[in-house]
């Protein structure tokens, strides 16, 4: 028996990273999961890799129609829709002063104007189906402020604190609502290294997350799990961190670093 059995799942930005390993584990577990991606290429490969039970449709998290037309689609599909992870994110590092106003907007569109949208268009749907478990993305950045990367900062605390007004206003239709916070994670956007390679945010991870390694998408995709499933049914406008310990304090430096 799969622990989400019968429930349909609704990611976003699922082509690529965490999305990605959220999608295959939610289909392992006995979910009908629709990969609501831009990038529609490897959105498409992911759902035939995965057959029958998933579905690709295109969006793009900054149009509300686009979102409407997502959700219309599931329910079409899989005839409901239970849980919905709100997982696309970009970054457009830059301090404060050199941000442009365009790259700010950019930014806070798909981080924090997409979750809302999301949530928006997924709520009647998923009341409908009984009510259900939504799970917005936020990062460690959403709790303490990280340097040089301000618009990213900026909209991950937005989606803190939305997360929490919609706990709030949908737990009387079943609805939970929560926010998963990661650390540093092995995908596209979280190598800051420009030549691509993973070195320097594992020599990184090394020495300053309490756990000594970068985070895999697989990591938080279980974490995901627990709170789209019924075992996380008395949580609700909570915060659940999944960062190796980065948030608890900084190791001390050991031998001759
Ligand atoms: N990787 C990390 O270290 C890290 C840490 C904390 C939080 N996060 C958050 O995790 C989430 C997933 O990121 P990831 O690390 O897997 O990155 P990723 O780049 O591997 O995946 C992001 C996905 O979002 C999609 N996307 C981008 N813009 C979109 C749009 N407008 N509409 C629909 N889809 C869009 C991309 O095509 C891609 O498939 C993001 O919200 C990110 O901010 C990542």
């Amino acid at each position: 028996m799969g622990r989400l059995d019968g429930k349909v799942a609704l990611i976003s930005g699922a082509a690529r990273g965490m999305g990605n390993a959220e999608a295959r584990l939610f289909a392992a577990e006995g979910a009908r999961v629709v990969v609501a991606d831009i990038v529609d290429d490897e959105g498409k490969t992911l759902a035939s890799d995965i057959g029958d039970s998933a579905l690709f449709q295109h969006l793009d998290v900054t149009s509300e129609e686009e979102w409407n037309a997502c959700v219309a689609a599931t329910t079409r599909a899989f005839g409901r829709l239970d849980i919905l992870v709100n997982n696309a994110g970009i970054a457009i590092p830059a301090p404060m002063r050199d941000l442009s106003l365009e790259n700010y907007r950019a930014v806070t569109e798909v981080n924090q104007t997409g979750v809302f949208l999301g949530m928006k268009a997924a709520t009647p749907a998923m009341e409908a189906s009984g009510g259900g478990s939504m799970i917005n993305i936020s990062s460690i950045d959403g709790i303490i402020a990280m340097d040089l990367v301000f618009a990213y900062v900026a909209s991950k605390f937005a989606v803190r604190g939305m997360t929490k007004a919609a706990a709030i206003e949908l737990a009387s239709v079943g609805i939970r609502v929560n926010s998963i916070h990661p650390g540093f994670v092995h995908t596209q956007l979280g190598n800051f290294d420009p030549e691509g390679t993973r070195k320097i945010l594992d020599h990184y991870s090394s020495r300053r997350v309490p756990l000594g390694r970068t985070g895999e998408p697989e990591d938080i995709a279980r974490l995901a799990l627990f709170l789209a499933s019924d075992e996380s049914g008395y949580c609700t406008g909570s915060e659940f961190v999944a960062d190796g310990g980065i948030l608890a304090g900084e190791p001390a430096p050991r031998g001759n670093e």
